[in-house]
């Protein structure tokens, strides 16, 4: 069967949900942000692969705020959806929510953004369905990662010549040892 030249977001929406033990804490008792970003990174990577029908590999992560500790028994539901597939990337949106289990209060604790590229069994980039947003809200994280993705590249191009000239640098520095 050919594969689907567009898809919805919901055909590839995953959640997860994770009850935060000692292992996952520093010693105040709040979860540790690498773990947290583990499990974003590791729900948001399913959903690229659910959409593209490959495995895909983390491209880049945007900022990442912590907008408050999460605690000790508390429980982290993570959602990624596909926000916008290009050619062989897709950017992923990540809402983050805690809740207390006992008492039902719950608060998000933050959105990330996360760009996956879509690799085939050589390792190589492959096209990717593109995605039909639908909803107002899937329509302005359409949008929105398409001024999000520019931000990236621009960004990438900097440090790309930042490193250029690093390894510039340091050859002149080798040349006039030697
Ligand atoms: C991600 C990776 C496949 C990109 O390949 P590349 O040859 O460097 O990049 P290309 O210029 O061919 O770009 C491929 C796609 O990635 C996108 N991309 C590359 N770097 C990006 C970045 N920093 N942010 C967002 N998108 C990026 C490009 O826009 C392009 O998307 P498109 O095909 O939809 O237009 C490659 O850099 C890689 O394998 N990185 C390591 C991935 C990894 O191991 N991640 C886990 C972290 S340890």
């Amino acid at each position: 069967m050919p594969a689907k030249k567009t898809k919805r977001v919901r055909e590839s929406q995953v959640e997860m949900t994770e009850l935060v033990l000692p292992n996952d804490t520093n010693q105040l008792g709040n979860l540790l942000g690498g773990r947290l970003m583990h499990w974003m990174d590791i729900c948001a990577a399913m959903a690229a692969g659910k959409h593209s029908g490959r495995v895909c590999v983390t491209a880049s992560v945007d900022e990442i705020n912590f907008l408050g500790p999460v605690k000790l028994g508390q429980v982290i539901h993570i959602r990624a959806s596909v926000n916008r597939a290009f050619h062989t990337s897709m950017e992923v949106g990540v809402n983050v929510v805690v809740e207390d289990i006992h008492t039902g209060y719950s608060r998000h604790v933050n959105t990330g953004y996360l760009t996956f590229v879509a690799l085939d069994e050589t390792g190589r980039g492959v096209q990717v369905p593109e995605i039909v947003p639908v909803s107002s809200e899937e329509k302005r994280r359409f949008e929105g990662a398409f001024t999000r993705r520019n931000a990236r590249l621009k960004r990438r191009k900097l440090i790309e010549a930042n490193e250029e000239a690093r390894l510039r640098t340091e050859s002149k520095k080798k040349k006039k040892v030697g």
